[in-house]
């Protein structure tokens, strides 16, 4: 897939949480194509600690809008210089990054998205893009406190939203794996992107229940492009490029 160089404009910046943003961005010509589960890596502009890009998920493409959405959790120089950005400034971002999820080949597929954290990112473009086809859209959606919880609306506009909370302040209390809908409904394929721990949990579900099972990883990178192999996970097939063989893999080809 063809990748582009561009400079997008902040249509906003809003604060969604004390450690969230979402950035929406723009272009004068019509944005690329993109697949849901590819990233973009942004150039941090004005931060001489921030040398490399940082890859961020591909949230949200508006294209009655033509507008760009990333949901950047705040962690380190490179994304509170983002939290900077207002309306008009410009981000040089390269994109679209990595292979994307498995989007649903039928109607009669029933999809189960897990997201933990700000892992919860590529899974709206996924679902609006899975609804679209005509699949059955269900989200697991897992986070420390309820004010943690992001794009609720917009996630419940595109399905069913399960919802768990480490401390029982919205949904149920625990883990996503302690939700109770895993006992109550069948999946024909989980998509999932959050922490390395939760993913593991949820593969091991999918493996004992039987359902085929993808997850988007996050190692750290530095080229986006396949060269520096500092993003490399141990594979079935050996040693994987996370940004240009996955993000997404199938848990059949992980060492977990
Ligand atoms: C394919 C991919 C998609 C991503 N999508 C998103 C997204 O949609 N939204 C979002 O907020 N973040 C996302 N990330 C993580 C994001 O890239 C890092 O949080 C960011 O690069 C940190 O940059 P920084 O300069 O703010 O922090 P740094 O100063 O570089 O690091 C701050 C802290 O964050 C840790 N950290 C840095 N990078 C990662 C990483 N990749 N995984 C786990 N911990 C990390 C560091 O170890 C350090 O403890 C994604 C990562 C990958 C690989
Ligand atoms: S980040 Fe350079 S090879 Fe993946």
């Amino acid at each position: 897939m063809k990748k582009y160089l561009l400079d997008l404009t902040v249509v906003s910046n809003e604060r969604l949480s004390d450690r969230h943003i979402l950035l929406k961005l723009t272009s004068p010509a019509a944005l690329p194509e993109m697949i849901p589960g590819q990233f973009v890596e942004v150039r941090i502009d004005h931060s001489p600690s921030t040398f490399l890009r940082r890859p961020i998920s591909i949230n949200y493409v508006d294209r009655s809008r033509n507008e760009l959405w990333l949901l950047v959790a705040l962690v380190g120089d490179g994304t509170r210089t983002l939290a900077g950005l207002g309306s008009g400034d410009v981000v040089n971002c390269l994109l679209p990054l990595g292979n994307g999820f498995t989007l649903p080949s039928s109607s009669d597929e029933s999809l189960l998205l897990v997201g933990g954290g700000v892992g919860i990112a590529p899974l709206l473009f996924f679902g609006r893009e899975a609804k679209d086809r005509g699949a059955r859209v269900s989200f697991l959606l897992g986070a420390r406190t309820a004010s943690e919880l992001l794009e609720l609306d917009l996630f419940k506009n595109l399905g069913n939203v399960y919802v768990t909370t480490e401390d029982g302040s919205a949904g149920e209390r625990g883990f996503v794996t302690n939700h109770s809908v895993l006992s109550r409904e069948v999946f024909t394929r989980i998509s999932m992107c959050g922490p390395t721990p939760m993913m593991k949990a949820v593969a091991a579900y999918a493996r004992k229940t039987g359902t085929a099972c993808e997850a988007s990883l996050e190692n750290m990178m530095a080229c986006g492009l396949g060269a520096c192999l500092c993003c490399v996970e141990k594979t079935t097939e050996g040693n994987l490029r996370v940004c240009q063989d996955g993000p997404v893999f199938d848990i059949q080809k992980l060492l977990w």
